[in-house]
């Protein structure tokens, strides 16, 4: 799938103007797009980074990353997913960003989202849906979330079984087990419990154009 993700992370360069300020995700996709960004000729004046992870690689390009305080909204952000219904609601978060990918998701006029194929879905839910949780409240979230969805919250783990942390401190809570039928529902009240920092739906701000990487690429 490494080669689908090359070529749609390579087609949303068509849509990044030039000395502009754009915002950028996280993940193996957005790799390949941050590659292309640093080869490109007319370059961009700089990005807004969902990551720690992306920053480096943006800087490793020679692309100044910006704070999203200093730019004011964005024109354009850039993201991978790791589901994508027909009317391009998404789950992410499955490399622990998505909080940060909410807000400039929000900044920005435009979201193009850059998926290899097996991202496509019917029904948003097979991919473990990704919370992010303020550490104290996790049992407590995990107890509110069995008890609204009857599906099961697993704490996420690294490597080497200590739970992840991500960039602003928090852990991650993936949701097992869903069909999402109304995913603008389920965002709505998994955002409503307490401790919750983001979730990992993206329906009240869907994507704007999904590039789904292949010879050619489609557009949805
Ligand atoms: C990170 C994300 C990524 O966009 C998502 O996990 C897809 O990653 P990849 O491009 O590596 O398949 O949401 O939090």
């Amino acid at each position: 799938m490494s080669e689908a993700k090359r070529l749609a992370a390579e087609k949303a360069i068509e849509y990044v103007e030039p000395g502009s300020i754009i915002g950028v995700g996280t993940g193996s996709t957005v790799a390949y797009f941050i590659d292309a960004l640093g080869r490109m000729e007319d370059r961009i004046k700089g990005a807004v980074s969902s990551s720690d992870q992306s920053s480096e690689r943006l800087r490793a390009a020679g692309i100044e990353v910006y704070e999203l305080n200093a730019t004011g909204p964005l024109s354009l952000y850039v993201d991978g997913a790791d589901e994508c219904d027909p009317h391009k609601r998404l789950i992410k978060g499955g490399g622990a960003a998505l909080t940060r990918e909410k807000i400039i998701a929000e900044a920005s006029a435009r979201f193009i989202c850059i998926v290899d194929p097996s991202k496509q879905v019917d029904v948003l839910g097979k991919f473990p849906l990704p919370v992010e949780v303020i550490p104290m409240a996790r049992s407590l979230v995990a107890r509110e979330i069995l008890a609204m969805t009857r599906a099961q919250p697993v704490w996420r783990q690294d490597a080497n079984e200590r739970g992840v942390l991500t960039d602003n401190g928090n852990v991650i809570l993936d949701i097992h087990g869903l069909a999402i039928t109304d995913p603008l529902a389920m965002e709505s009240a998994i955002n409503q419990i307490p401790g919750v920092v983001a979730v990992g739906l993206f329906a009240r701000r869907a994507a704007d154009i999904v590039i789904i990487g292949g010879e050619p690429p489609k557009i949805l």
